[in-house]
Order: C-alpha cells, then structure tokens, then sequence
C-alpha cells in the first residue's frame, strides 16, 4: 500500500469513529442536473432516488444510524399536477422495489409529515413500509414526504393540547422534551 493509500485509509478510519449519528438531506437540485445535461426534469428525479439508495448504503457503512431525506414538501403541491403525480410514482416504486431488501437488512422506514390528503395507494403502502420495518433497528431511514416543519409542529401541537385537555398532561409539564416527544421525530437524535 502507497503512503497516499494509508493517509486515506486512515482518513476514513478517523471520520469511522467520529460519525454524527443522524444526518438529514434536502432532495434538491433534481431539476437543475437534468436541466443541465438537456434531460426532462423526471429522469433528474429518478436519479436523485438512486442517489438515495447509494446514500443509505454509504451512510450504514460508514457508522450513520439515522438519515432522514427530505423529499416532498407540503409547499411541493404547487408544482405542476403531472410532476406531483410522478414524485408520488417514485416513492411507490422506491417502496414496492426496496421493501423487501431494506426489511431485510434491518432498516426501520418511517415516513414523516401529514399522512392526511395523499392518494390512498400511497398512504396504504407508506402504512406497510412503517408496519413491516416496525421491529428493525439497524439502521433508521426518515423518509419526509408531504413533510412542512410548521404542520409538524401544529399536529404536535394539536395532540398535546388534547392530552393536556383530557388530563394525560397538565400544562406545567409541558418541556421542550414533552413538546418533542409529540414530534414525528420523537426518540430520535437531532440531525
Ligand atoms: C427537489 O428537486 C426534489 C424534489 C422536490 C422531490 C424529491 C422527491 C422524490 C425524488 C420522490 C420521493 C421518493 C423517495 C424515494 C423519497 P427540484 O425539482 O426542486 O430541483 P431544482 O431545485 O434543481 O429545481
């Protein structure tokens, strides 16, 4: 082995015990590498779901426990009908094709956001994913879709109130750890 060898083998060693143990995506520029080698902004998307399959390979090797991808805003519903449909077409090939192997290899699917107005098919596969991963915790994989940090809050908000109001929680135990353990995140490491 080449001295250059060993420096970047023992760089990898280095970042190996020092890994965060969340880290968090935006899914954006799909378009724009598209846009830039004269391809429809579709194939940008496909690609950005294979770059995400790469990532939670790469991320499990190097020591990552928890990777959460933002994917699919509450403000995405403004794009154009056809290129919501497909980002909902993608997320269900991603599941139906994935499933099975991410099951498999202990990943624990979670899918953050509102749950509410997506398409039935997708909801139902989205319940799937959660229900046949619940048990793994090898590696945790976030996916946000239909996900908005003030709608986050807001649902949060609006089932602690409701304990408060039936009694579960009185309003001077409300903390920032109660407020958190309301979230979608709940239990997990901040990113
Ligand atoms: C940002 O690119 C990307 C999105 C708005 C959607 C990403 C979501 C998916 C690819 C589908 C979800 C599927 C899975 C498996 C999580 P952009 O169009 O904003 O790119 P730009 O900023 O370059 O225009």
């Amino acid at each position: 082995m080449s001295n250059e060898d060993a420096s970047v083998t023992s760089a990898i060693d280095t970042v190996r015990s020092d890994v965060p143990k969340h880290i968090a995506i935006i899914m954006d520029g799909n378009g724009r590498w598209a846009k830039a080698r004269g391809l429809p902004r579709a194939s940008g998307h496909e690609r950005g779901v294979e770059a995400l399959r790469r990532t939670v390979e790469g991320a499990a090797d190097i020591g990552i426990r928890y990777l959460t991808v933002y994917s699919f805003s509450t403000e995405n519903w403004r794009r154009p009908v056809s290129e919501v449909n497909a980002l909902f077409g993608l997320l269900k090939l991603f599941i139906q094709k994935d499933l099975s192997r991410l099951k498999r290899e202990g990943v624990k699917i979670r899918v953050i956001g509102r749950r509410e107005g997506l398409p039935k098919d997708i909801s139902e596969l989205v319940d799937k994913a959660e229900f046949e991963t619940a048990e793994n915790d090898t590696f945790f994989l976030n996916i946000a879709f239909n996900y908005g940090g003030r709608e986050e809050i807001t649902r949060a908000v609006k089932r602690l109130a409701a304990d408060v109001g039936s009694g579960v929680h009185t309003s001077s135990d409300v903390t920032e750890d109660l407020v958190a353990s309301y979230l979608d995140t709940a239990g997990m490491p901040d990113p």
